[in-house]
């Protein structure tokens, strides 16, 4: 039929194929052969059944994301799967891997399902701004229920096969090679005489429910926990169309709201996420066959609370893992530490027993570096000083093996001192995972002047391994992601002492879709760690780059954040729920006084602006470094690190999106106004005045 669909017949038969790796993506040679295929097999007088199959790894896993915002080609799924559907003899999709978006919306099209156990099936448009736009919200509910089609299209997460087969989305469970199990289930159809079973005609499970209830319930739950995103609102609209107008209106109704997100600023930020995610993995320069040295086996210098979640990766991904620390007290304590986290899990029922068990027998503490003589990896997770990353790295160099990858989870450290203190700097790399390192998705690599290629690809690789997104960055103060955080954090500061409260720049920044603002977060880490590193720059930056001084003054009064019970908010004894610090304004008053700035009322907007943008002048320069390759990976680490939201597509879309002229417009403005650390990025500045976008580099 074509390249990436072939019909094919089988006595009674007629075996539609489909094969267009990677994911046998819906793209427009796929709806073309599908639909001709269809039509074929319909014609063929011999023909009494049609069964679907998929090559590869999986069953279709939707349209293709691609051709989302370019001009629609005919055939459109919609009438690719309307067709299938009204087909007039009995169809079979054979699901493996993972059905999704419109991979399951052509395959409730087909009257009958049967899946692999292994399979998952979903509704996952919703993650990409979209709602399912070919009948996935008409014909869902139709087969789950309106209460569970919502859930499952709101929240875009797949389920298992087996709770497919429970709710009635597939019929049967298979093992084995997926055609011989299609054809026999089709020989079944043919032998009983069964014929098409629309979902489209069905209504039973829409009866006899308070389906409007269950549209309420869900309209609440995401206006509290999304307020701020478009589709989900617009995909319960289109579910309670399923239960309020006959099927064919209701698909118009889906089409209409599918065509109102498939246009939004936030499909586009979501569609960018996801690509860019996957382009991180890529690394300019490193040739693809790039050997990858093979990782059986790990360690961890430091127990502490990087290294004991670092070891639970490793343990997650099966790997063993060491961790060693200074004393057996220390080592215990570690151990002891792994096991109250996975106990955790146990306890909110997200890991058993047997799981915890298997994955501490994986993790072993240890004293002595002897014991590292064969491990294949080790990652430093030791204080965060030179004079420590010295004596560690020197007694790794001496006790493991040649090959070894020597990594280190230093935040701020020069990553190129710490590879010289070894008779091998190639072998070493920066792994900086986030706190906790068990939970936190992202881990910048970090390169080395001298760190191997093989090296790189294989920390690469580790990431992937360990379910991280790994994202290589060169060497600097901070890396990407800390090193832009300390320009909003301290922009976020002076906000407080130029006139907003911090429930107001937190509200903002929550607004705008950050998981969390500054000040919660500053409270939550311990103003400690900041103000540590102000005490470092009041030392050596010239005098021209000035400092806000709440963090000094809050210090003083012992407000350290929630470990203290006080900080920019206080808390009651064991509660994180962040409430208004009375003494907080009359320290704001004073820090403010003390440098000459008369207060004044900002609005949210300018919040926005002043902490933003200064991500974005800081991503500007990091870019012109070459610190980070390009700015969709910069893009990468705000969303897995510091909860950016998805839907602005991270701060370097974002610019693109506001316009560089107006970005770089402003940051002029608070250049003149606010002094040095403003000072534009030349690169932001050639863009601008180019008229082009970070996405054009
Ligand atoms: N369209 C185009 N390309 C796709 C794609 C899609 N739907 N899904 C995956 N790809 C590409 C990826 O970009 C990647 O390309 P690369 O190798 O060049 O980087 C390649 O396929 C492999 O993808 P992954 O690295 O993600 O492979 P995994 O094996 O880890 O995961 C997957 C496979 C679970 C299918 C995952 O790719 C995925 O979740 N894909 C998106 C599924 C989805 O959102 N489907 C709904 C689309 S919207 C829709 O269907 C609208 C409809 O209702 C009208
Ligand atoms: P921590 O203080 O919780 O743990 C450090 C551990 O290292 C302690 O248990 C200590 O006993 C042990 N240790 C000290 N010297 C040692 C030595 N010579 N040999 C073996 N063990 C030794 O510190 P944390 O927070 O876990 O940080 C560790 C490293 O990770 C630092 O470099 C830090 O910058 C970095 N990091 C920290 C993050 C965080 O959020 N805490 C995030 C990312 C990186």
């Amino acid at each position: 039929m074509s390249d990436v669909v072939t019909l094919e017949r089988k006595g009674a038969i007629a075996v539609v194929t489909v094969n267009n790796p990677p994911v046998n993506a819906l793209g427009i040679a796929v709806r073309e052969g599908l639909q001709n295929s269809f039509k074929a097999a319909e014609a063929d007088p011999e023909v009494k059944a049609i069964v679907l199959v998929c090559e590869g790894s999986t069953f279709i896993a939707g349209a293709d994301i691609k051709e989302f915002g370019k001009p629609p080609q005919a055939p459109s799924l919609p009438d690719v799967v309307n067709g299938i559907e009204a087909g007039s003899k009995p169809s079979v999709a054979v699901i493996h891997g993972t059905a999704l978006g419109g991979g399951l919306e052509v395959a409730v099209s087909c009257h009958y399902r049967i899946a692999r156990k292994d399979a998952k099936v979903g509704l996952p448009e919703v993650k990409l701004g979209l709602l399912p736009g070919a009948g996935g919200t008409q014909r869902l509910p139709r087969l789950t229920g309106v209460a569970k089609a919502l859930d499952m299209i709101v929240s875009g997460a797949p389920i298992s096969a087996t709770e497919a087969l429970e709710l009635g989305v597939v019929d049967q469970l298979i093992e084995g090679d997926l055609l011989s199990a299609g054809l026999a289930y089709a020989d079944q159809l043919i032998a009983e005489g069964k014929g098409p079973r629309r979902t489209g005609e069905r209504t039973d499970k829409l009866e006899g429910v308070d389906n409007a209830a269950a549209v309420a319930a869900k309209r609440a739950e995401i206006e509290k926990k999304m307020p701020g995103l478009f589709s989900p609102q617009r995909c319960i609209s289109a579910v309670e169309a399923a239960f309020t107008l006959p099927l064919a209106e209701g698909l118009k109704r889906e089409r209409e709201l599918f065509a109102e997100c498939l246009v939004s600023p936030q499909r586009a930020a979501l569609v960018h996420a996801f690509f860019t995610e996957r382009l991180a993995s890529k690394v300019d320069g490193l040739a693809k066959d790039t050997p990858v040295r093979d990782v059986k086996s790990a360690a961890v210098i430091g127990g502490g609370t990087m290294g004991v979640g670092i070891a639970m990766c490793f343990a997650n991904a099966g790997i063993p893992v060491k961790v060693l620390e200074i004393t057996a007290e220390a080592r215990d304590k570690a151990m002891q530490r792994a096991r109250d986290t996975y106990g955790m899990s146990v306890k909110r029922g997200s890991l058993n027993e047997a799981a915890l068990e298997k994955r501490m027998a994986l993790i072993s503490g240890v004293t002595d570096y002897a014991d590292l003589a064969d491990v294949d990896l080790v990652i430093e997770a030791v204080f965060e000083e030179m004079s420590v990353k010295q004596k560690v790295f020197s007694a790794l160099d001496a006790n493991c093996k040649p090959g070894a990858i020597l990594a280190s989870n230093t935040s701020s450290l020069d990553l190129n001192e710490i590879a010289n203190f070894t008779k091998r700097p190639e072998d070493v790399v920066g792994l900086h995972f986030f706190s906790p390192a068990n939970v936190m998705r992202l881990l910048e690599v970090v390169r080395g002047e001298k760190t191997a290629d093989d090296v790189l690809a294989t920390a690469m690789a580790i990431g992937k391994k360990l379910k991280k997104v790994a994202v290589p960055v060169g060497v600097c103060d901070g890396f990407v992601g800390n090193r832009m955080v300390f320009q909003y954090g301290r922009e976020a500061e002076f906000l407080v002492e130029e006139g907003a409260t911090p429930a107001q720049v937190d509200g903002a920044l929550r607004k705008f879709g950050m998981a969390m603002g500054p000040f919660a977060m500053r409270d939550l880490s311990g103003l400690d760690i900041g103000l540590s590193i102000r005490t470092r720059q009041r030392q050596t930056l010239p005098a021209e780059f000035k400092l806000p001084l709440v963090l000094d003054k809050m210090a003083e009064a012992g407000m350290l954040g929630q470990k203290t019970g006080k900080g920019f908010y206080v808390y009651e004894a064991g509660s994180r729920t962040p409430l208004e610090n009375p003494e907080l304004p009359a320290i704001l008053a004073a820090a403010s006084k003390e440098q000459g700035i008369e207060r004044r009322e900002l609005s949210d907007e300018y919040i926005i602006e002043r902490t933003i943008y200064a991500l974005i002048n800081e991503g500007a320069k990091i870019l012109e470094e070459g610190i980070a390759q390009r700015a969709s990976d910069i893009d990468v680490i705000y969303l897995n690190g510091y909860g950016f939201p998805a839907f602005q597509g991270g701060p370097m879309f974002y610019a693109d999106a506001v316009g560089l002229d107006v970005v770089y417009a402003k940051i002029c403005e608070f250049h003149e106004q606010h002094g040095a650390w403003w000072k534009p990025a030349a690169l932001l500045e050639k863009l601008a005045k180019e008229g082009r976008k970070f996405a054009d580099l």
